[in-house]
C-alpha cells in the first residue's frame, strides 16, 4: 500500500464506543473474555469448546503443539453435522428456521432444522452408496442453492473430507483440484442463475471429468433446467437417488483431529494449496467467533453472509458456524444488482435481517449505486454489520455505518485468512470502540503482534502481521505437502506464523491491515496469485513472456495488470488473452488491461522487476531505475500506462 495510504490512516481519529442500548443486550462488555484468555489461553479455548460444542467422548490434553504441527482436544470425539443440527432438533427447535434461500429469479425456500437434518441424512445414506466412507475425498462444484449446505454436512456426518470449488472457477481449475484431492464422487448442478440468465456448471465439470480419472460417481442436482449429457453408470441425478435413499443414518463420532476439509487457495507460486482442516478445533473456533464477533441471539437474530460456499467465509460463517450456533439464516442465490441495484437491501427488509456480512469491494460498490437504493427500503432491523476480505478504507467503514447501519450498528472489520479458519482480529461489538478502517484488535484467545524485517516485535508503527501463539481452527497443513507449509507460513520469522499480510499499530495500540506483501494479489476479496495468472498467460502458444502484478483500484481493492511479450510473429489480442485467462483459472482471474510490450524489465540478473511494474501501473514516478537492464523498457511501459489512464 502506498505511503499516502498508510499517512491517511493514521490521520483517522473518529472513534466509536458502544452504545448504551446495544451494550444492555450484548454478550461481552467489558474486558472479562480479553482477561480470562489472556491468563491462559489453552484453559480459555477448553471452556469454548466445553460449552459450545457437544462431544460424544470428551478430550484427554487441549493442545499439542509441535512447531508447526498443533492438534486441539485430543482424545475427543464428536460429530459436526450432530452440531450443527441433531443437537437443534434434539433440544425441541427443530421447526425452527435454519435457512431463508432466496434464488435470483424470486422462488424462495424456507428449510427447518429438521427438514435439513432428514436431508442431510438422507443425502449421506446416497454417499454410502456411492461408496463414500470416511477418510474418502468428495468434491463439491454448485452454485448457492441449499444443496450445497446439504452434501457439506453429509460428508462430515459420515467422516469424509468436502473439497468445495466455487462455482465461477474453470473447468480446468477444477480438474487440478479434483485430481490433487484424489476425490471419489463429484456434487454438481446442472447450472445456476446469475444475472438474470443460467449459467452451465455440468457442461464445464465434464470437461474436467475427462481428465480425473479417480471420480467414480457424480451427482447433478437440478437447479438451472440448461440441457445436460448424463453418462450411464457414473452420471445420477440427485432428486432421484435422494427419492430412494434410506431415511436414517446415525451420526458417527469423529477423533477431533478428523480431517473436515480441504479447501485450496492461491499461494505465490502457480499450484494451489489444498489448506487442511480438521473436526473439534475448527468447530470450537468458528462456533465461538460467530457467536461473539456477531453478538449472536439465536432466537432474535436473523443473520446474513453474502459471500459464496465456494470460499472460507461460506465454509465458516455460512454453513458451520450460524449452524453450530442454531441460528436462522438468509442464503441468496444472485449477484446484488439483479433485478435492481436494491436487491440486497429488499432481501434485508423480506427477512428482518438484523445480522449483515459483506466485503469491501461489495460496499464499494454500494457507494457507487448511491444512497438512494438502500433509502428505498426499511433497513431498521439491522442491529451488527460485518466487513472481511480485504482492508476496508475509512470512507467506506463510514458509508457502511451511515448508510446501512443508521449510524448506529457497530461495525465489525475481522480479519483473517482461509488458513486461520474463523475469525482472528476484530472488535467485539458490545466491548471494543472502533475506529474506521482498523479491525481493532485481536481476539480474546488469539495472539497477534506485529514484528520489523529481522522479527523483532513492534509496539508502534508499520511491519509484518505474525500470530503467537496456535489457535483451535488454524490450518494443519497443505494437503500432501508438508514442506510447503513449513515454509509458506514459519520459515520467514521463526516460531511464529506469517500471514503475508503487512500491518501498523497506532498509539492506541489498534491494528491497521495494509494489504498482502507477498506475490498474492486480492481482487474483489478473493486470493489469486500473480504467478498463476502468468502461467495461465505463457501457456497461451502466442505469448514468450508475461509479467503480472495487482493495482491499487478504488472498487476491487486491486485490479490483475499484466505485461506480455509476444513471441516472434505471433498475434494475439488483448481479448483472446484474457479470455484464454478465463479458461484457464476462471473469470474473476481475467487481466483487467493487458500491455503489449517487446520486453519487461528485468534486473541485470534476469528477474522481473515488478514492485518496478506496479508503480507503472499505479501511476508513480520511479525512483532509482540503475539495476534495470534495459531503462528505455520502462519509460515505454510508462507513457503507455498514462496514455491508457486518459482514454
Ligand atoms: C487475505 C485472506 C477471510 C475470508 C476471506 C478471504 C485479506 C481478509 C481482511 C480484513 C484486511 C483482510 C488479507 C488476508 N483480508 N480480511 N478484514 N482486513 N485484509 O480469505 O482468500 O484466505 O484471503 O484476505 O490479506 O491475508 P482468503
Amino acid at each position: 500500500m502506498a505511503d499516502e495510504t498508510i499517512e491517511a490512516l493514521l490521520l483517522e481519529q473518529r472513534k466509536f464506543p458502544p452504545s448504551e442500548a446495544f451494550k444492555k443486550r450484548a454478550h461481552v462488555v467489558g474486558t472479562h473474555l480479553y482477561d480470562e484468555a489472556h491468563a491462559d489461553y489453552e484453559a480459555f479455548w477448553a471452556r469454548q469448546a466445553e460449552e459450545l460444542v457437544s462431544w460424544s467422548q470428551p478430550w484427554q490434553t487441549v493442545c499439542e503443539w509441535n512447531p508447526p504441527f498443533s492438534k486441539w482436544f485430543i482424545g475427543g470425539q464428536l460429530n459436526v453435522a450432530y452440531n450443527c443440527l441433531d443437537r437443534h432438533v434434539e433440544a425441541g427447535r427443530g421447526g425452527k428456521v435454519a435457512i431463508h434461500w432466496e434464488g435470483e429469479p424470486g422462488d424462495t425456500r424456507t428449510i427447518t432444522y429438521a427438514q435439513l437434518l432428514d436431508e442431510v441424512e438422507r443425502f449421506s445414506n446416497v454417499l454410502r452408496g456411492l461408496g463414500v466412507t470416511r477418510g474418502d475425498r468428495v468434491n463439491i462444484y454448485l452454485p448457492m442453492i441449499p444443496e450445497a449446505v446439504v452434501a457439506m454436512l453429509a460428508c462430515a456426518r459420515i467422516g469424509a473430507a468436502h473439497s468445495v470449488v466455487f462455482g465461477g472457477f474453470s473447468s480446468q481449475a477444477l480438474a487440478d483440484r479434483i485430481n490433487d484431492a484424489s476425490a471419489k464422487v463429484l456434487v454438481t448442478a446442472d447450472g445456476g442463475w446469475r444475472r438474470g440468465e443460467v449459467f452451465a456448471l455440468k457442461p464445464q465439470a465434464d470437461e474436467a471429468l475427462a481428465s480425473t480419472p479417480s471420480i467414480e460417481h457424480v451427482v447433478v442436482v437440478r437447479r438451472g433446467g440448461n440441457a445436460v449429457d448424463m453418462s450411464a453408470g457414473r452420471d445420477h441425478w440427485y432428486h432421484e437417488l435422494m427419492a430412494r435413499a434410506d431415511e436414517r443414518c446415525a451420526a458417527e463420532p469423529m477423533d477431533s483431529e478428523q480431517l473436515l476439509f480441504l479447501l485450496y487457495t492461491s499461494g505465490t507460486t502457480g499450484k494451489p494449496k489444498g489448506i487442511m482442516h480438521t473436526t473439534g478445533g475448527y468447530l470450537t473456533h468458528v462456533t465461538y467467533t460467530h457467536k461473539y464477533v456477531f453478538d449472536l441471539h439465536p432466537d432474535s437474530d436473523v443473520y446474513w453472509c453474502t459471500a459464496d460456499v465456494g470460499w472460507v467465509t461460506g465454509h465458516s460463517y455460512i454453513v458451520y458456524g450460524p449452524l453450530s450456533n442454531g441460528a436462522t439464516q438468509v442464503i441468496y442465490e444472485g449477484v446484488p444488482n439483479f433485478p435492481g441495484n436494491d436487491r440486497l437491501w429488499s432481501i434485508v427488509e423480506k427477512y428482518g435481517v438484523t445480522i449483515f456480512y459483506t466485503a469491501p469491494t461489495a460496499i464499494r460498490t454500494f457507494m457507487k449505486w448511491g444512497t438512494q437504493e438502500p433509502a428505498k427500503h426499511d433497513l431498521s432491523s439491522l442491529r451488527v454489520i460485518g466487513s472481511v476480505g480485504e482492508p476496508i478504507n475509512p470512507e467506506a467503514w463510514m458509508w457502511y455505518r451511515e448508510n446501512i447501519g443508521r449510524g448506529d450498528c457497530p461495525v465489525v472489520d475481522t480479519w483473517w485468512q482461509t488458513e486461520t479458519g474463523g475469525i482472528m482480529i476484530s472488535p467485539l461489538p458490545g466491548a471494543t470502540t472502533t475506529k474506521p478502517g482498523s479491525a481493532t484488535f485481536p481476539l480474546p484467545g488469539v495472539g497477534a503482534e506485529v514484528v520489523d524485517e529481522s522479527g523483532r516485535t513492534i509496539t508502534k508503527g508499520g511491519g509484518y502481521l505474525t500470530l503467537t501463539h496456535p489457535w483451535p481452527g488454524m490450518l494443519r497443513g497443505i494437503w500432501g505437502d508438508p514442506e510447503r507449509y513449513k515454509e509458506t507460513y514459519w520459515a520467514r520469522f521463526p516460531g511464529r506464523y506469517f500471514a503475508g499480510d503487512g500491518a501498523k499499530l497506532d498509539d492506541d495500540g489498534y491494528l491497521w491491515l495494509l494489504g498482502r506483501v507477498d506475490d498474492v494479489m486480492n481482487v474483489s476479496g478473493h486470493r489469486i496469485s500473480t504467478t498463476e495468472v502468468e502461467s495461465a498467460l505463457v501457456s497461451h502458444p502466442s505469448v514468450a513472456e508475461a509479467a503480472v502484478v495487482g493495482a491499487n483500484d478504488a472498487t476491487t481493492g486491486q485490479a490483475i495488470i499484466a505485461y506480455v511479450t509476444l513471441r516472434g510473429g505471433a498475434q494475439a489480442t488483448e481479448t483472446d488473452l484474457r479470455n484464454h485467462v478465463a479458461k484457464e483459472i476462471g473469470a474473476i482471474a481475467k487481466p483487467k488491461t493487458i500491455y503489449f510490450t517487446p520486453d519487461l524489465p528485468k534486473t541485470r540478473s534476469g528477474k522481473i522487476m515488478r514492485r518496478l511494474l506496479r508503480d507503472v501501473a499505479e501511476g508513480r514516478n520511479l525512483g532509482d531505475t540503475t539495476t534495470l537492464a534495459d531503462a528505455s523498457v520502462v519509460a515505454e511501459l510508462q507513457s503507455r500506462a498514462a496514455q491508457s489512464t486518459e482514454d
